[in-house]
């Protein structure tokens, strides 16, 4: 089966997504609902979607709207119709007999349900109809999640199903797990039940929300959002549907049953119109007043709003264990909540999927989850597990390792998928070294640094592990969410605290030396990122000889927002890549002015298509829209041993104080036009005497270590002001910049 044509029909939240998606993949699609303005409105919205949608606007030419009165004979040729329509069946049943009127015979037609049985969905198809139909269940937002749930039975073309499976993995770059036709599927059977038990265990143990949040969320390795403010996110009534259809779909002895039952200060909020982020607020609201924005939560008891609590659990790395097992009542509410988790999970074993690896995958491409429960399970360990929970033998799964008396049960990770991930190969592969930052494995004849700290901010020791592991071919790339956020800046900051500048010095030493080393070792060094690649991490690409980069990708030298200048090498390279343009040939200043503006501004791309014109990422590059792909395309360059030998060291000629005259006239302008302040002015200048070589003149050559040291020397000139750790205290308090 080849799709060459999709019909989209229903363009809200998740036609719209669906269709971006197709466009990425640059797969002629026709979205169509009942008004063409509708659809169109969904066109722009698409357009306009933060995060984006698309990996680059252009993309949005392979998108048709139209109607689905007039436009319907779309439907005649086309090799996949999906159905998003609202989650009404009996308009949905309307739209499948249209459908199965006119689409051609080799077609496949699908809907997007989270809710309703395939067997319900199709029980007025006939059996040569209902062999084409499944439920291909997309996740929000269609671009960044991983999951796709195709749910399928006996009755279905399995090889057209496996056809199915095999464009969305390759072209859409989906996780697909295939799954039976049971309430929720995977993914929102375990994730919605894991909801509702952090929800009612908070409740029952006196937890604050914050507290709840703070527990369920990060120490766990599950999205910051928690279960309250996720709650928020999705739509406290949307919510309630969703648990209404559980409630009516599952058996009464089911023990999702016991969590499901109506919480009336969720009945309250909706009622009054608090309904989550798009209502008056939910659990969380923002109380706006004059000239502030305050945070507040809800108290679960009196019903009012107060100034949130940040909690701090003293926790920096997701380790099961040490949280279960603290004697506090973070650790007991932990504790309850994760059991009930696996509990419930192995207990469907066999009736909702014979693999218990498929829940582990569902749980972290479709709630971004970084363990599933039988990951944490495992991380227990099964004695341990058992010691502290009872009920185990009422629970096949469990008891049967229970008695067999098995410590380690998990095999390997993403069994849906033929593709050798990393989370395969580490199974197979020799632990070199491990530091509290990163660690080095050796699979046959390279090498592979996996960086481990919160969303993988670079300390001395990630620079340790990257120098080490560069006595073979060495590939970069993690299993987490981002590359690497940037520099940790936490760990910058305690030095300063301890007025320690020296150390602070010698990091940056050591982060500028590494990168060197990566660039110019003999062995070639690629890096393959996804998520954020920022700062420090931008760097670290920069500076590697090859990037295999997922489309999801975030990249920019951001260092300025927080009153810095990149140091490790960013400044240098990015000025080195657009000397080589033919504007810089004829331009000595072209080079610099650009590199002013794309780092002054701390612009960032939110794709590799929006990458190259900055030229984060130049011609050695490759694009995989399948994370799982990025470690097969990796080693597949080394083997090929595409030219990644080590480059000519760059010299530059810059026209020091004349470049910087002009890039001074800039801030000038700027800040007589109030867009910076005092402080932005200092920065700036500091970031034009580096690309403006220092006291240079186009007659001097420097080379890359004098480029390096202007690095320094200003990010130390800036780190010593006020200002400037103002500006990180704040960003590491809130996550956000502080603007002065
Ligand atoms: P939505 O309410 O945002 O959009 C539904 C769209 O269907 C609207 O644009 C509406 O005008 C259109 N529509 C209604 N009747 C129609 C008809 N007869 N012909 C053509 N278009 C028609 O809904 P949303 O959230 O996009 O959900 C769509 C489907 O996806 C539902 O089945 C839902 O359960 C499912 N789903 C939703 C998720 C979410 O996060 N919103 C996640 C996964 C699945």
């Amino acid at each position: 089966m080849n799709i060459n044509k999709v019909v989209v029909i229903g363009s809200g939240t998740m036609g719209s997504g669906i269709a971006a998606h197709l466009c990425n993949a640059n797969i002629p699609v026709v979205l169509l609902d009942l008004k063409t303005e509708i659809a169109d409105k969904a066109k722009e919205r698409i357009l306009k979607s933060k995060p984006p949608l698309l990996f680059d606007k252009k993309k949005i030419n392979s998108l048709t709207t139209g109607n689905i009165t007039d436009n319907f004979n779309n439907v005649d040729d086309a090799d996949w119709i999906i159905e998003a329509v609202v989650e009404r069946i009996d308009i949905k049943h309307s739209i499948y007999e249209k459908i199965f009127k006119k689409r051609k015979k080799d077609s496949i037609v699908s809907s997007n349900t989270s809710t309703i049985p395939l067997k319900i969905l199709s029980e007025k198809l006939q059996d040569k109809d209902k062999k084409d139909f499944c439920i291909t269940h997309f996740f929000n937002p269609v671009r960044y999640m991983g999951l796709l749930e195709i749910v399928r039975d006996k009755l279905n073309n399995q090889e057209k199903i496996n056809s199915l499976k095999d464009f969305c993995e390759k072209k859409l770059g989906k996780g697909v797990i295939i799954c039976g036709d049971t309430p929720g599927f995977l993914g929102n059977r375990i994730g919605v039940y894991a909801m509702q038990v952090a929800m009612t265990e908070a409740i029952k143990m006196n937890l604050s929300v914050e507290e709840a949040d703070a527990v369920f969320g990060r120490p766990m390795g599950i999205p910051k959002t928690g279960v309250f403010a996720l709650y928020d996110l999705i739509g406290i009534d949307l919510m309630q549907d969703v648990l209404a259809s559980f409630k009516k779909e599952l058996s009464k002895e089911d023990e999702f049953q016991k969590v499901a039952s109506d919480i009336p200060i969720i009945k309250k909020l909706v009622e009054t119109g608090y309904t989550g982020r798009k209502g008056k607020g939910g659990f969380y609201r923002i109380n706006k007043t004059k000239d502030k924005k305050i945070l507040e939560a809800l108290d679960l008891k009196k019903h009012e709003y107060s100034p949130a609590k940040k909690i701090d659990l003293n926790i920096d790395k997701v380790n099961i264990l040490e949280l279960i097992n603290r004697n506090d009542k973070y650790g007991k509410y932990a504790l309850s909540v994760i059991s009930k988790i696996i509990l419930y999970s192995s207990s469907l074993i066999s009736q909702i999927t014979d693999e218990y690896n498929d829940i582990d995958e569902a749980l972290r491409l479709g709630f971004n989850w970084s363990m599933g429960p039988f990951e944490m399970l495992e991380s227990i360990g099964l004695q341990n597990f058992f010691s502290k929970v009872n009920d185990i033998d009422k629970n096949k799964f469990l008891k049967n390792l229970k008695d067999k008396k098995v410590t380690n049960f998990y095999d390997q990770r993403q069994k849906y998928t033929k593709i050798e991930t990393l989370g395969k190969i580490k199974k197979t592969v020799i632990k070199l070294e491990k530091n509290d930052s990163a660690e080095i494995f050796r699979f046959k004849d390279f090498n592979i640094v996996e960086f481990k700290t919160k969303a993988n901010a670079l300390d001395y020791n990630s620079m340790d592990a990257l120098k080490k592991a560069t006595d073979k071919p060495l590939i970069i790339i993690n299993e987490s969410m981002q590359f690497s956020a940037g520099v940790n800046l936490n760990y910058v900051m305690e030095f300063i605290k301890k007025n320690d500048l020296r150390s602070v010095e010698k990091f940056i030493k050591h982060f500028q030396e590494t990168c060197k080393h990566l660039k110019y070792c003999k062995n070639p060094v690629i890096s393959a990122p996804s998520g954020l690649a920022l700062g420090g991490g931008e760097e670290v690409l920069l500076q590697s000889n090859y990037v295999v980069t997922h489309t999801n990708i975030v990249m920019g030298l951001v260092e300025t927002i927080v009153g810095l200048v990149p140091a490790g090498g960013g400044c240098k390279e990015l000025l080195w890549r657009w000397t080589q343009t033919n504007e810089a040939k004829s331009d000595p200043d072209y080079a610099p002015l650009k590199v002013f503006d794309i780092i002054g501004y701390a612009k960032t791309a939110t794709s590799p298509q929006e990458s190259k014109p900055l030229l984060f990422l130049d011609k050695n590059h490759e694009v995989i829209i399948n994370r799982n792909e990025l470690l097969p395309a990796a080693r597949s360059l080394l083997k090929k041993k595409v030219e990644m030998s080590p480059p000519k060291e760059c010299k530059f000629k810059l026209s020091g104080q004349n470049v910087r005259k002009k890039m001074h006239k800039i801030l000038e302008e700027l800040y007589n036009n109030k867009k910076i302040l005092d402080h932005g002015m200092i920065v700036g200048k500091e970031l034009a005497y580096v690309l403006s070589g220092g006291d240079t003149a186009l007659d001097k050559e420097i080379d890359e270590d004098q480029m390096y040291k202007l690095e320094l020397n200003s990010f130390m000139k800036l780190i010593e002001t006020k200002k400037t750790q103002e500006r990180i205290s704040h960003t590491l308090k809130t996550g956000k910049p502080l603007i002065n």
